[in-house]
């Protein structure tokens, strides 16, 4: 399998990868206000609950976007041209990708981007056998990163596929940013297609992100089950609480770990104090209302042109083209 050039990531576990955790880690709690990236919920178990929390009655925002998806790929799809390439940023199973490809001209060439080779190769599997008329080229590497499209599959027209409403975890200047990124994969005329989840009741929002069965509490609390284990920590996961808040202000969902005693932690040498109900912030999700999403577009030199939602106007999907 082909690694993204400026970001290939080696086979083996490399020692780098997890002093870059350990060093995050370290950093993100000894700021005053501890916070820590949540691109490190996603190990093999914390992907497994990820997944879970998919199936969530509370957690709306991955059926609101398949119905969309299954209720418009026809016209999602109805301009690319027959050489076109999809390009999937953190394409994961690839799951989503069926309903589109499903309504894909043969031809087209199919380009996922991820991190984990295992769920590329699984996914190559499962999309050859169904759609043997669409080249499935994965990528492994990292998104966030300027990616080169293989050398044999330049000078097609591109279309970017950046589903599940992953910008949210982004501030707004981070995902202007992202999207300016996208610019050198996805140049001037190519199409995307995005996920943003919309603002709505407070209450339903929170209730997403703190279910009934706990299972966003566990995917929260998986951070330290993580810190503990590769780190050789002893945290007592059960000092800590999940929480999850709405900040109107900010318009985002935040997720805390709040300490529920004053304690002292160690990891990698270093002592870290918690007051009694100290937080640390492990991620937001942002919301928006679709002006606002365009306004953002725009400023990162996007141009809106659809935008569909579900029935219950709870997602969005946006195409924007590149300018
Ligand atoms: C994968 C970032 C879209 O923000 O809704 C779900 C992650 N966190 N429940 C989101 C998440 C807690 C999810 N994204």
């Amino acid at each position: 399998m082909r690694h993204a050039g400026s970001n290939a990531r080696l086979l083996e576990p490399q020692p780098e990868v997890a002093d870059e955790f350990a060093l995050s880690v370290v950093e993100g709690l000894s700021r005053p206000r501890k916070a820590l990236s949540c691109r490190f919920f996603y190990d093999a178990r914390g992907s497994d609950l990820f997944e879970q929390i998919t199936r969530l009655p509370e957690y709306y925002p991955t059926r609101a976007e398949a119905q969309i998806l299954s209720a418009y790929a026809d016209e999602m799809m109805a301009e690319i041209a027959r050489d076109s390439v999809l390009v999937e940023f953190g394409s994961g199973s690839s799951l989503k990708t069926e309903t589109l490809l499903a309504r894909a001209p043969d031809g087209i060439a199919y380009v996922p981007i991820d991190v984990s080779e295992s769920a590329l190769a699984s996914a190559q599997r499962r999309l050859e056998a169904r759609f043997p008329n669409i080249a499935v080229r994965p990528l492994v590497g990292d998104f966030s990163l300027p990616i080169e499209v293989p050398p044999d599959l330049s000078g097609r027209p591109r279309t970017g596929f950046f589903p599940g409403s992953t910008i949210g975890n982004l501030t707004p200047p981070d995902a202007v940013e992202l999207l300016r990124t996208f610019k050198s994969t996805l140049p001037r005329g190519s199409r995307l297609i995005i996920g943003i989840d919309l603002k709505k009741d407070a209450r339903k929002l929170v209730l997403a992100y703190n279910d009934a069965a706990g299972v966003t509490a566990a995917f929260n609390l998986n951070l330290l089950v993580r810190i503990n284990r590769e780190l050789g920590s002893a945290i007592d996961v059960a000092s800590f609480r999940h929480e999850a808040i709405y900040e109107p202000r900010e318009g985002r969902i935040e997720m805390h770990l709040v300490s529920t005693i004053e304690q002292e932690i160690s990891i990698a040498g270093h002592r870290i104090h918690f007051e009694a109900n100290e937080r640390i912030h492990t991620e937001n999700s942002y919301k928006y209302s679709i002006a606002q999403f365009q306004e953002l577009a725009l400023s990162a030199n996007w141009t809106p042109a659809h935008v569909w939602i579900d029935d219950e106007g709870q997602f969005s999907v946006h195409e924007l083209i590149s300018g």
